[in-house]
């Protein structure tokens, strides 16, 4: 891989997501030394820009020492062109022929990262397919690979639209579909915690687990970002993609080997089994103004009168042998009381107990903290320590921090990144797991769209509407007596 001359073009350079996240994980993997030492990145965008005046947009971005940071931005050029038509894939082309020039015979590597809106991506990859595919080297390992993010779609129609159009220029493994959080370290760790633990392996069943919590919180709410998130809501913007992923991982059957297919076999027979999710298993809600935080309606990028969630809790069904009767919940929200992506799974109390209905009140679980702060514990009921013979419910604890100390935990955008230059797709998202995770949220997200359901209103830094404890009690889940 060190002989590879590699190119990453970065599409939409001077946009938000390029400039937070792309160059940021690009530049920290260069700093670490993972990137081929042959290495030059490419800006294109519509805006006029000299290569210094996207460094400038880029720089206060990247987190090293400014040495280092120089010799990156060193290596990035710009080109101007637009995102239709061949103009400016032929200038595009030009720079990396330019580029590639000296190194016929050796093995090239182009990465196309798409930091653009998905209405573009048909032209531009059309563009690219047309324009930017000739590459005029022997080099045995050459390879052509295009990133691209989501929203990949606004239901299963448009969503296999858009497949369609994109499958019709480049073959299934030469796309890469984003889903950052399969990037996350928790993520990472979930087919080792689940396949290599003898103790979990069995009780990983409807016979014992009552049920599952997938849970997404945020403090903040849309922030100016409003007129992009109205389009989508709650639902769209991460639980048909996120939230989904982290069911995915955990109800899946184990594999029959690590590589990437055989992975995403079996997410995608778990996702058919999905079923689609009904409306009154669901909870929406939209914030309200409260304290010094402003209400959804009060973004000015958000349409007047906006019926558009910002929470919803929804009760899930996988109709398998594994899991039948037991509820899977999602529950995601904006401009909550806390930051936390945390999945809980709840067992079931014991069936004959000797110590009496409490136990009821004392349930085992096991708890994944995604972020902030990745840690998992275990509930497990234990005798209080002293004289009396009283339950209690403590913890078996893996907090990272304390237990890893500063090892590095990749940024989820490194750690893809990474994957699609060495050509490993398993933290992609295949397009069948892709058509299975809308085709379960579809036909809710057409009733929400037909005012078939309404937002409750909840007060920001909040909790969320009321309704959904509710739901989530109904669905079973016990809270924990008190310890
Ligand atoms: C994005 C959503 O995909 O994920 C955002 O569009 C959300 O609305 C973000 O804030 C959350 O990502 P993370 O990594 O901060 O949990």
């Amino acid at each position: 891989a060190n002989k590879l001359v590699l190119s990453v073009i970065v599409l939409g350079a001077s946009g938000d997501l390029a400039k937070k996240k792309t160059f940021p994980a690009l530049f920290t993997l260069f700093r670490k030394g993972f990137l081929p030492k042959n290495l030059k990145l490419i800006g294109y965008a519509r805006s006029k820009l000299s290569n210094s005046d996207l460094h400038e947009k880029i720089k206060g971005y990247l987190k090293g020492d400014d040495k280092t940071k120089q010799e990156f931005l060193d290596r990035i050029t710009y080109v101007q062109g637009q995102y239709d038509g061949d103009e400016g894939f032929q200038g595009l082309e030009k720079a990396l022929q330019e580029r590639e020039k000296d190194f016929q015979g050796a093995p090239l590597g182009r990465l196309f990262y798409l930091a653009l809106p998905p209405s573009v991506y048909p032209q531009v990859c059309a563009g690219i397919k047309k324009n930017c595919t000739h590459m005029n080297s022997t080099g045995k390992g050459s390879w052509l690979r295009l990133v691209i993010e989501k929203p990949f779609g606004m239901d299963l129609k448009s969503s296999e639209d858009l497949a369609n159009k994109l499958g019709e220029l480049f073959p299934e493994e030469q796309l890469y579909r984003i889903d950052h959080y399969l990037g996350k370290e928790l993520m990472q760790n979930m087919l080792v915690l689940r396949f290599a633990n003898q103790f979990l392996s069995p009780t990983w069943h409807r016979n014992f687990i009552s049920n599952v919590q997938i849970c997404f919180k945020e403090p903040f709410g849309t922030e100016g970002r409003g007129g992009y998130f109205d389009e989508f809501g709650i639902i769209r913007d991460v639980m048909q993609n996120h939230l989904t992923q982290i069911l995915a991982l955990l109800a899946m059957e184990q594999p029959v080997t690590l590589s990437a297919d055989d992975i995403r076999d079996e997410k995608v027979r778990l996702l058919r089994a999905l079923s689609p999710v009904a409306l009154d298993d669901t909870v929406l809600g939209q914030y309200t103004a409260a304290g010094d935080q402003p209400g959804y309606l009060d973004d000015e990028t958000v349409p007047k009168g906006s019926k558009t969630p910002t929470f919803a809790t929804c009760v899930m069904r996988i109709h398998n042998e594994r899991w039948a009767g037991v509820p899977w919940i999602m529950k995601a929200g904006k401009a909550l009381n806390e930051r936390k992506v945390e999945i809980r799974v709840q067992y079931k109390p014991p069936a004959a107990s000797i110590h009496g209905d409490v136990i009821n009140e004392m349930r085992n679980e096991l708890v994944l903290r995604l972020q902030p702060d990745e840690a998992i514990y275990m509930k497990i009921v234990v005798k209080k320590p002293g004289l009396e013979m009283e339950s209690i419910v403590s913890e078996l604890d893996l907090s990272y921090k304390q237990r890893y100390g500063d090892t590095y935990i990749p940024d989820a955008y490194e750690r893809l990144i990474l994957d699609a230059i060495r050509g490993d797709q398993q933290h992609f998202v295949r397009r069948d797991e892709l058509r299975a995770a809308w085709a379960a949220f579809t036909p809710l997200l057409h009733a929400i769209d037909n005012g078939e359901a309404e937002p409750m209103q909840y007060p920001a830094g909040s909790r969320g509407p009321p309704a959904s404890d509710i739901l989530v009690a109904k669905a079973g889940f016990v809270k924990n007596a008190n310890y």
